[in-house]
């Protein structure tokens, strides 16, 4: 046991809080003791593991639901409480050694039918801890998981090789607080616990410029499949709240995310190079896009050619004042295809379904189906744009250039809007196949007009009038679909 633990030394004594020797040979013995619970099967009172198997993701009154995404095992063999770790859950202990024995411990039983970490009712301050597969970390009512203030608590880890660096930053990135990789069979949920960032001391060294590393995210899970993210409230993430990247079959419903409106990057969810992703039933307020589908970032997403494919996003509420309800790119260079945007309500926003890509991308946006969305008092209903002028090195090759093509908007009504759509695609490579039925944009000036540049497609019942380059009236059948 001891040989296994050394990493773990390793971290406490370059990290923030020491503990000591004495506290972690309590913690040891609080281990072998609940071990022998265990195997002798005195394990926890059954309700708990019956309240993880009703994440179920049937009881949604016959509406569309994310179902087919994820595949429920059964619950797990193994249930245990943070404070069998020597977790303190006073608002101001670290429990980062808490959690990380907590999942090595429980990766144990990954194999043995699976474990699951209760958090209770309490304050648990923690550093960046990773998740292992098999396993569900279940926050019950009144717990409050909060990231530490110590960016060493964050440690560095490698950039993703489809953005050959930080998002923000040249070289590697702070782990997100909550970390996944390589994983299947997670779940997180709870009976609307919440997982606080206080991101508040990231947003401060990003807007006085003292960021050294790009900042982390609540919650990231890379190369993982079969996860379960739901009935949780996640609040002020340092940035991009809720991150999976190169992932497969990834549900994510009922959930809060919250962070204040002028927060930088906050993004709730972004789905990045994954496939079969469906997210459902969340209420979303940040500084940046509610959700953002992404695929890489130039040359090295290009390279990578990871795309994010098979998406559904759905019944998604939210405001965000300088951004969009929904965000497809900027980084997409890996193709973005096969999306379905449907049932969003945006208010007091910027944009409400945002297309964004730029020259150097390349890549692809296609089949993209946005219905039913419903806006109130956003700038600009619908946009799309080139000009991101974002690049990630000198390494760009200009000749990259996306393909837009595939765009089926119907049933908008935009309540209090300020400009009619906003379309823009790149000159050399016009975004086409952009179809639109059923599409209100209300209360307009009447000098209000379209802008379209290089766009090109077919539109139907749409009001205001729109511009010329969406008056294609021959061949509209590839627009016929309901
Ligand atoms: C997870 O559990 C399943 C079913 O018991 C098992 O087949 C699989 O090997 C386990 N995964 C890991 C990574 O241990
Ligand atoms: C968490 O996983 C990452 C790799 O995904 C690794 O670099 C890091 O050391 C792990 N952290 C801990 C505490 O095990
Ligand atoms: C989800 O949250 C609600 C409200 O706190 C709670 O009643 C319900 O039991 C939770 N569901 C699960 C599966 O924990
Ligand atoms: C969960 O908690 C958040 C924050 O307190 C609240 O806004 C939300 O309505 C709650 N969700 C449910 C389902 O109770
Ligand atoms: C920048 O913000 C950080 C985090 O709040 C703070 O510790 C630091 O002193 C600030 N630096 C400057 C130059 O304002
Ligand atoms: C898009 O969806 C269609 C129909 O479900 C499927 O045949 C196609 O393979 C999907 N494309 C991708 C790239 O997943
Ligand atoms: C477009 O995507 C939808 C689902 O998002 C899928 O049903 C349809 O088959 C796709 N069409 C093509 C041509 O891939
Ligand atoms: C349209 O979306 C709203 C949520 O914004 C939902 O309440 C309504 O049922 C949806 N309508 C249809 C026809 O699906
Ligand atoms: C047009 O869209 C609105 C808003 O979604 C919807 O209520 C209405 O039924 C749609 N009309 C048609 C003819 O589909
Ligand atoms: C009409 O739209 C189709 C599909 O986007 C395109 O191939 C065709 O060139 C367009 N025709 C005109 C006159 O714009
Ligand atoms: C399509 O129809 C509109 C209005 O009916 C007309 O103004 C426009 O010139 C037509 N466009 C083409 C390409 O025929």
């Amino acid at each position: 046991m001891m040989d296994g633990e050394k990493p773990i030394f390793g971290v406490i004594m370059g990290g923030y809080t020491r503990p000591s020797w004495a506290f972690l040979l309590l913690v040891f013995t609080v281990i072998a003791v609940s071990c022998l619970q265990i195997t002798t099967k005195t394990v926890f009172p059954i309700w708990v593991v019956s309240n993880s198997e009703k994440t179920g993701l049937s009881d949604t009154g016959g509406r569309p639901s994310c179902a087919g995404f994820f595949r429920h095992g059964p619950p797990r063999k193994t249930v245990m409480s943070i404070t069998d770790f020597g977790g303190i859950g006073d608002g101001k202990t670290s429990n980062t050694v808490a959690f990380r024995l907590a999942i090595r411990h429980m990766q144990s039983f990954a194999e043995k039918g699976g474990a699951q970490l209760n958090v209770p009712r309490g304050r648990w301050v923690t550093g960046s801890f990773n998740l292992t597969s098999n396993f569900t970390l279940f926050l019950q009512e009144g717990a409050v998981i909060f990231g530490s203030q110590d960016p060493e608590e964050w440690p560095i880890t490698e950039p993703l090789p489809s953005y050959g660096r930080g998002r923000e930053r040249l070289g590697g990135r702070h782990i997100s607080l909550i970390h996944g990789d390589g994983l299947t069979n997670v779940v997180i949920t709870g009976q609307n616990g919440t997982i606080d960032g206080q991101g508040k001391m990231w947003w401060e060294l990003w807007w006085n410029r003292t960021l050294k590393h790009t900042r982390g995210h609540l919650l990231e899970f890379m190369n993982s499949h079969n996860v379960l993210i739901s009935n949780l409230t996640f609040l002020n993430s340092p940035f991009w709240t809720i991150h999976p990247v190169y992932c497969s079959n990834v549900v994510i419903k009922d959930m809060t995310i919250l962070a204040p409106l002028n927060a930088p990057n906050t993004d709730g969810i972004d789905p990045d190079s994954c496939i079969h992703v469906c997210i459902e039933d969340c209420y979303i307020e940040s500084g940046d896009d509610l959700v953002a589908v992404k695929s890489g970032w130039d040359q090295y997403g290009i390279n990578m050619a990871r795309p994010s494919s098979n998406i559904i996003i759905r019944r998604v509420l939210g405001t965000t004042p300088t951004c969009s309800g929904v965000g497809i790119g900027s980084e997409m260079s890996g193709g973005i295809s096969n999306v379905t945007i449907e049932d969003l309500h945006v208010r007091d926003s910027a944009a409400g379904v945002r297309i964004k890509t730029d020259q150097g991308r390349g890549g692809y946006i296609a089949n993209i189906t946005i219905r039913n969305i419903t806006m109130e008092r956003v700038k600009v209903p619908i946009r799309f744009s080139r000009g991101a002028n974002d690049h990630p090195d000198e390494g760009w090759d200009p000749k990259a250039v996306p393909k837009v093509k595939g765009i089926f908007i119907t049933n908008v009504v935009s309540l209090n809007s300020i400009k009619a759509p906003i379309l823009e695609g790149l000159e050399n490579a016009p975004f086409e196949g952009i179809c639109m039925k059923n599409v209100s944009i209300l209360g307009l000036a009447p000098s209000v007009r379209w802008n379209c540049e290089h766009v090109l497609g077919f539109t139907d019942g749409v009001t205001p009038m729109p511009c010329p380059q969406l008056l294609n009236n021959s061949s509209s059948s590839w627009c016929s679909y309901s």
